[in-house]
C-alpha cells in the first residue's frame, strides 16, 4: 500500500494508455482558427453528427479510446470486427465508425477535410478523410452482438440508424462539449492525475449504467480490498429508454457514496460514452476505455454490458480469456452473481454462500421497477434506502393542477 507514498511522488509510475500513447486530437488554437475561417469560406463539405457519433468523437479526442485518433478505416474495421483486434494485432473489440448515406457519402473523398457538425449545427471539429468504403452491417451484428435480431437495441441502431459507407481518418476536435455533470467530469489525463496526486497505484474502475444495488456495492468495495482506489465511473451518454435516466443515477451514486464508502479511497467520475448492450465484446471495450482512463484493474460481473438474454451470464469473462494478459494490460476482476442471503446476514455469492436459494433476495429489474413506482422501497438486503428514495422520487408522476 503506498501510504507512505507523498501526493506528486514521481516514482508512483501510472499504468501505460492503451498502445503506449494517450491520444489528444483537441486543436490547438492556430488550427483551430484555420478550420473556423475554410469553414466561413465555405470551403469544405460538412457532416452533422447524431449524439452518439459525437460523443466518440470526444471520446477519441480526450485519448479515452486510444490508440484510436480517429474513425476506423477498413483495415482496422475488418479485424476488430472478426479478431476482436486492430490490424497492428493490438486487442480492440468494439468498431468506432463514422457513417454516412449514400447522397453524403458521395459528396466525400480520401484526401478531403470534412467539417463535422454537432446535432444542432455548430461546428466541432474535421475528419481527414482517408478511406470512404461499404461494409457489412449484417455481419457487424453477428460478430460483435452476436444476433442479427433487430430488437437488440444495438443492432437496432447499426441496421436502422447508420449510413451504408464508412469514412475512415483521423480526427480533430475545436474544443470540448458542456460536460453533462461538470463537478464529476474528468479526461483520462485528469484521472490520471487525480490518482497519481491520491497516491493510488492499484485502481479498480467499475462500469454502470444502473443505480448502484447492494450487489453492485458489494462487489466494489471486494475490489478495494484488493486496491488501493476505486473509481465509481457510471456511463453517461446515451443508454436505452428504460434504463435509469443519468441524473437520477447521478443523485443516487451521490448519496449512496456520501453514506456507504470511504471518500479518500473512491472516486466518482462520468464516463460520457455510449452504450452499446454488446455484452463481451464491450466488456474488454470498458476495460480497454478504464485503461485509458488510468486504472489497473476493471470489475467484470455478472451478463456485463448485457441485454435481454443475448449473452450467458459469463460470457463476458470468458471473452477475456482470449487476450493475454499482458496485451491486454489491465486485469479483469470477475464476479460471480451476487445477493444478500439471510441465512449469512451478509452478501455472498455461490462460491462463498452455501444456503438454498431461497435465502437469497433478488430481484428483477421489472420488479424493483414495478415497487418503486408505487412508491415502495425494496428490502434493504437489495437496495439502501437513501438510493430507494431517489429513485420513488424520481418515478413519482408530476402533479397536474
Ligand atoms: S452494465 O451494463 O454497466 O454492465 P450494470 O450497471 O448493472 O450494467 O452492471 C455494472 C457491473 O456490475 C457489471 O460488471 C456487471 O456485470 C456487474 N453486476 C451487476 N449486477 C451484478 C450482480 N448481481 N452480481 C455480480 N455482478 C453484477
Amino acid at each position: 500500500m503506498p501510504t507512505s507514498a507523498t501526493p506528486y511522488d514521481v516514482s508512483l509510475d501510472a499504468i501505460a494508455p492503451h498502445g503506449g500513447t494517450l491520444v489528444n486530437r483537441f486543436a490547438a488554437d492556430a488550427a483551430r482558427a484555420d478550420l473556423e475561417a475554410r469553414a466561413l469560406r465555405g470551403e469544405l463539405p460538412a457532416l452533422t453528427l447524431n449524439s452518439r457519433e459525437l460523443a466518440d468523437l470526444e471520446q477519441i479526442a480526450c485519448g479515452a479510446l486510444s490508440p484510436l485518433t480517429g474513425f476506423m478505416g477498413r483495415a482496422d474495421y475488418e479485424r476488430v470486427v472478426t479478431d476482436g483486434r486492430l490490424a497492428s494485432g493490438l486487442p480492440f473489440s468494439i468498431p468506432v465508425t463514422l457513417s454516412a448515406r449514400g447522397e453524403q457519402a458521395r459528396i466525400v473523398a480520401p484526401g478531403q477535410t470534412l467539417l463535422l457538425r454537432a446535432p444542432d449545427g455548430a461546428l466541432v471539429g474535421a475528419l481527414a478523410v482517408e478511406e470512404v468504403f461499404a461494409y457489412d452491417r449484417a455481419r457487424e451484428a453477428r460478430e460483435v452482438f452476436r444476433t442479427e435480431d433487430a430488437a437488440h437495441p444495438g443492432v437496432a441502431y447499426l441496421m436502422g440508424d447508420m449510413g451504408d459507407r464508412l469514412l475512415g481518418g483521423p480526427i480533430t476536435m475545436l474544443g470540448r462539449t458542456a460536460a453533462p455533470f461538470p463537478a464529476h467530469h474528468r479526461e483520462p489525463s485528469e484521472t490520471r492525475a487525480e490518482f497519481r496526486a491520491r497516491g493510488w497505484q492499484r485502481i479498480v474502475g467499475f462500469q454502470t449504467r444502473n443505480p448502484i444495488h447492494r450487489a453492485h456495492e458489494f462487489i466494489t468495495k471486494v475490489a478495494l480490498e484488493m486496491c488501493d482506489g476505486l473509481l465509481v465511473h457510471p456511463l453517461v451518454g446515451y443508454t436505452k429508454e428504460d434504463d435509469v435516466p443519468a441524473d437520477t443515477r447521478m443523485r443516487c451514486y451521490e448519496a449512496l457514496l456520501a453514506s456507504y464508502y470511504p471518500g479518500g479511497r473512491t472516486l466518482l467520475s462520468t464516463l460520457p460514452a455510449t452504450m452499446r448492450y454488446a455484452g463481451p465484446r464491450e466488456a474488454v471495450f470498458h476495460a480497454i476505455v478504464r485503461k485509458n482512463y488510468g486504472c489497473t484493474h476493471f470489475i467484470v460481473g455478472r451478463d456485463h454490458a448485457g441485454v435481454g438474454n443475448y449473452y450467458g451470464t459469463y460470457d463476458a469473462q470468458k471473452l477475456f480469456d482470449s487476450y493475454g494478459a499482458a496485451e491486454l494490460g489491465i486485469v479483469p476482476l470477475r464476479f460471480e452473481h451476487s445477493f444478500f442471503c439471510r441465512r449469512c446476514g451478509g452478501m455472498g455469492t455461490a462460491k462463498s454462500c452455501p444456503h438454498e436459494s431461497s435465502n437469497h433476495v433478488f430481484l428483477s429489474g421489472t420488479k424493483v421497477r414495478e415497487l418503486l413506482r408505487a412508491g415502495e422501497r425494496p428490502p434493504e438486503e437489495f437496495t439502501r434506502p437513501e438510493v430507494a428514495d431517489i429513485l420513488i422520487a424520481a418515478m413519482r408522476p408530476p402533479l397536474v393542477a
